[in-house]
């Protein structure tokens, strides 16, 4: 499967990610009626292929035009009441985003910071779970800010362990796809996800799965859901309507946006379903982390069960900012991001290696890699040469 990159550079940000031409052209069909039903079985597969990508059989996926911030606010607007505790296990930048989320709904938010780098010990999530009940506790699995895995298996058992009736809501933006997670066998509550990243089809729809438990929360307030487009009172018969294979209205769906992800959830699943996926974003990482440590450089995430298999950040040398080295990789043919750590963010950059970059062999991640050896080359860092750097004290 190839992608159309020769006359433009290849995009290597930590999502929106490269796609396939099926996947394009998917994108650009005609105007179609939302009640087509071309489209109506287009829809009701995707929300069928969701479960299988998240592992669940009985959670309700939610398909709804928007980017993978509304999935905050679906998780906030629909399982929280105004007071309610909530703890939020923050990595970075979208975690603390997440955090001024919920308060946004009128959450009472504990923050369990972790050092940039690093997540949380499970001692301390224990503890914080002993020390107040909290209506859910939110995971980040991947922060994009850092590259730093949450462990989201590890606090779902501590959930359950101490604390059962709290909700398990999993941030799978930048993971959903590419990191393990088996929702069912975990007894995960909520994943937040987007197609833009490793679900391989372009930005424009917001995807939460919640499970029967979520559900139940939701019937059970005390307090209309605060807001009108988000609220999944008027969303749950539109998503069961078209898995039934029948049109409804509430609000028009990105008809395009969804025949595009219907094609990459069919590609994904045909290629050997989701342990091959998460096994070739495994191996793929490997690789980078490799070529990383060969440059003489450290990643972000502070140690190999913290790093992640969907996107690596790098530390950079000293003397050389992201500002430096972005356009010569761009001049090379490869996009990558800078930093996004509020005070660091010069001091590091972002390499995305999620969808058909890391499942295909289509040289993508080897040109990527190339361009990043060749461009700290040129920023005066020798790679053949170097040895390993000590990343930078925070
Ligand atoms: C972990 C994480 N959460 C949430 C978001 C927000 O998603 P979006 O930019 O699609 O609104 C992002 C975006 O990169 C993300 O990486």
């Amino acid at each position: 499967m190839s992608n159309s990159s020769s006359s433009r550079p290849l995009c290597m940000i930590p999502g929106p990610v490269e796609m396939s031409d099926t996947v394009l052209q998917s994108n650009s069909t005609p105007a179609t009626a939302h009640t087509d039903p071309v489209f109506v079985e287009a829809f009701g597969q995707v929300i069928e292929m969701l479960r299988t990508v998240v592992g669940t059989k009985t959670a309700q996926p939610f398909v709804i035009a928007g980017s993978g911030t509304l999935g905050w606010d679906q998780s906030a607007a629909n399982l929280v009441e105004a007071g309610e505790n909530v703890l939020v296990l923050s990595n970075g930048y979208f975690g603390e985003g997440l955090a001024d989320c919920m308060e946004t709904y009128g959450a009472q938010v504990t923050r369990l910071r972790a050092e940039p780098g690093q997540r949380q010990q499970l001692a301390q999530v224990a503890q914080a779970l002993r020390a107040k009940k909290y209506k859910l506790v939110t995971v980040t699995q991947v922060d994009t800010s850092t590259g730093v895995l949450g462990d989201v298996k590890g606090v779902a058992e501590l959930v359950r362990e101490h604390s059962p009736e709290t909700l398990v809501v999993v941030d799978g933006v930048c993971a959903t796809a590419a990191e393990r997670l088996y929702f069912d066998a975990w007894g995960v509550d909520v994943v937040i996800t987007a197609s833009q990243k490793a679900l391989g089809s372009p930005p424009g729809i917001s995807v939460v799965v919640a499970s029967q438990k979520a559900l139940g929360v939701l019937k059970a307030r005390q307090t209309p859901v605060p807001a009108y487009y988000i609220n999944w009172n008027r969303w749950l018969p539109i998503m069961k309507s078209y898995e039934d294979r029948a049109a409804k209205y509430f609000a028009t769906p990105c008809v395009q946006a969804i025949f595009a992800l219907n094609t990459s959830l069919k590609e994904m699943l045909s290629d050997g379903g989701m342990e091959s996926v998460f096994a070739a974003h495994e191996r793929t990482a490997a690789r980078v982390r490799s070529a990383v440590h060969k440059w003489g450089l450290e990643t972000v995430a502070a140690a190999p069960e913290l790093c992640s298999n969907a996107m690596t950040a790098v530390w950079l040398p000293a003397s050389i900012q992201a500002a430096d080295l972005l356009p010569k990789l761009k001049a090379r043919g490869v996009v990558a991001a800078g930093g996004i750590l509020a005070g660091q963010a010069h001091r590091y950059f972002r390499l995305g290696h999620m969808g058909i970059s890391a499942t295909r062999d289509n040289g993508n991640v080897d040109a990527m890699l190339k361009a990043a050896a060749e461009a700290l080359e040129e920023c005066g860092h020798s790679v053949a040469t170097a040895g390993r750097s000590t990343p930078p004290r925070l």
